[in-house]
């Protein structure tokens, strides 16, 4: 057997009143993927940053290849050869790509190394993994995605023994994560032991040799994947049967008049000239790839980047959105996709962020009725399954999934017309997904018109009515829902009618990206 990279035992770690973990056992191997799973609030971060130093245990031991690590610093955990990548990104929005990545690292001959040479060794690791991020880009204008691969770059940079990774995959395409999986096959041949912390069944079937799943901060189990067939992965997880995507009920929504229009909008770089319509009781689905211009047209809409070109119309009226507070005003809300910048204010509690959207609806002469503000929230805590000690706790103490939870009930609360769900999904644990996308059929059914955008194609297809597929900022096909999958065919099974459906989105996309590169050429 390979020898143990990494060996916790009994680790406990409480935060005031709260345990997050109860005497939690990890072994990790040399040259194994190691997934970690669990629910929103399980543990999984935390008991992560306690091997990466951010967190000092209660109790228990580490060991790191055999030695014990008796320091509980970043600086520590960094010299035993751990490095990590988090969750809620550790990048600097003001610097470059490259100097994120060799942020606090100093070359060989001493001294820190320089923009140079930090973008010379960058654009090696992005070859690496063969992914095209600028070295010399400011991290703050890139997309979620960009930031996600180079917050990953930064954390393989660092030659590690063990390499942590808390769900890096929530901001990726579907082709980066591949792109991803090869470069970590490459590591553990390395005999770099990886711990891989996702929501998506799927990755960790085709990435992981072994997991360790633990629920309300303690263990469930430990086993290799071979022995750990998807439902019972689930039940483990959530520790009783939960619904499946399979279980959303798609009621019919009886379709009203047009909520949203867009006709020929552009914004600064993306989207291009896209016209579409989105009526009272319809999902519209956004697919596409990374970059494909989604959450730009989602952000021109809510106002947060300005439309160049077009008209947005709302209810059949033109309205000038150029802030967030016009788009507000006109009925619309959007859950953007980075919650920690754009969502929610961290350091505020539950309560205020719950009711940030709608203190107006709760003021009378200028005072929040307190009593109120904490009805609304507590329906959100209570709607959403959100896992917080109380509703006074600062959000930043609440797990991702959960932070993630506080942005959907602020603006569920709000009550607009028209939402834009931006990747709506995205960290909430495999329990809660499917209520998450049996709320947004609900809302649809109550009249409500909703713009989602989804990396994950099964969940387009259980959300949608429509699916429009988007590249280099164009829209290329608009497809209706029955096109892709076929209610009326009797002779195939439910599972095997979404995976043929999701085929045929698939080949959408690409036909989108090909008809996109070959207008390219020809103005070449
Ligand atoms: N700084 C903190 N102060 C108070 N409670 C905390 C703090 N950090 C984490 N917790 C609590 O510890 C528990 C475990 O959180 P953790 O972030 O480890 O969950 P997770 O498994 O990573 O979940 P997710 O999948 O949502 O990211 C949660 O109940 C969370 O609210
Ligand atoms: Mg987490």
């Amino acid at each position: 057997m390979a020898p143990v990279a990494v060996r916790m035992k009994g680790i406990s770690k409480h935060f005031g009143g709260v345990k997050a973990l109860d005497n939690v056992d990890l072994e990790v191997l040399a040259g194994e993927v190691h997934a970690l799973l669990g629910g929103n609030g399980a543990g999984k971060s935390t008991i992560l940053k306690v091997l990466n130093g951010v967190h000092v245990p209660s109790a228990g031991t580490i060991e790191v290849a055999g030695v014990p690590l008796t320091t509980h610093s970043p600086a520590a955990s960094r010299a035993a050869g751990i490095a990590m990548n988090y969750q809620e990104m550790s990048l600097i929005p003001t610097l470059t790509v490259a100097q994120n990545v060799f942020l606090t690292r100093e070359a060989k001959s001493g001294g820190l190394i320089d923009d140079t040479e930090a973008e010379r060794r960058a654009a090696e690791l992005f070859a690496m993994l063969e992914v095209e991020i600028d070295p010399r880009a400011i991290v703050g204008d890139l997309g979620a995605g960009q930031k996600q691969l180079t917050e990953i770059v930064k954390a393989i940079s660092q030659d590690a023994r063990v390499l942590v990774l808390d769900e890096p995959s929530t901001a990726l395409a579907v082709s980066d994560v591949d792109r991803l999986f090869t470069f970590l096959r490459k590591l553990k041949t390395q005999g770099v032991a990886i711990i891989y912390v996702s929501h998506r069944m799927d990755e960790i079937a085709r990435i992981a040799d072994r997991a360790t799943i633990l629920r309300d901060g303690q263990n469930v189990t430990t086993a290799d994947i071979a022995d750990l067939p998807v439902d019972v992965m689930i039940e483990h997880i959530v520790g009783k049967r939960s619904l499946g995507l399979a279980d959303v009920a798609r009621n019919v929504a009886v379709q009203g008049d047009v909520a949203l229009e867009l006709r020929n909008v552009s914004g600064r770089n993306k989207p291009k000239d896209i016209s579409l319509k989105v009526h009272k009781g319809e999902v519209v689905g956004l697919a596409g790839l990374l970059g494909s211009g989604r959450t730009s047209l989602a952000k021109l809409i809510a106002g947060i980047e300005p439309i160049t070109a077009g008209e947005i119309r709302i209810n059949d009226r033109p309205v000038h959105i150029r802030r967030p507070s016009d788009a507000i005003a006109a009925g619309v809300a959007l859950v953007p996709e980075a919650r920690a910048t754009q969502g929610i204010i961290p350091s505020q509690s539950v309560a205020d962020n719950a009711t940030l959207a709608v203190l107006d609806k709760l003021s009378k002469f200028g005072f929040v009725d307190a009593a109120k503000m904490r009805a609304t929230t507590d329906a959100q805590i209570e709607r959403l399954s959100i896992k917080t000690a109380s509703r006074d706790h600062a959000v930043s103490t609440l797990s991702g999934g959960n932070q993630q939870k506080v942005v959907i009930g602020k603006w569920l609360a709000s009550d607009p017309d028209v939402f834009v769900l931006d990747e709506p999904t995205a960290g909430i644990d495999i329990g809660s997904k499917s209520e998450i996308i049996q709320m947004v059929r609900d809302l649809a059914a109550s009249g409500k018109a909703i713009l989602m955008i989804s990396s994950e194609l099964s969940e387009l297809l259980t959300a949608c009515d429509r699916i429009i597929v988007m590249a280099e900022g164009r829209s290329h096909a608009d497809i209706p829902h029955a096109n892709l999958e076929d209610p009326a065919d009797v002779n195939t099974n439910a599972a095997h009618r979404v995976q043929v459906a999701e085929q045929r989105l698939q080949i959408a996309i690409q036909n989108a990206l090909k008809s996109e590169q070959e207008i390219s050429n020809d103005l070449h």
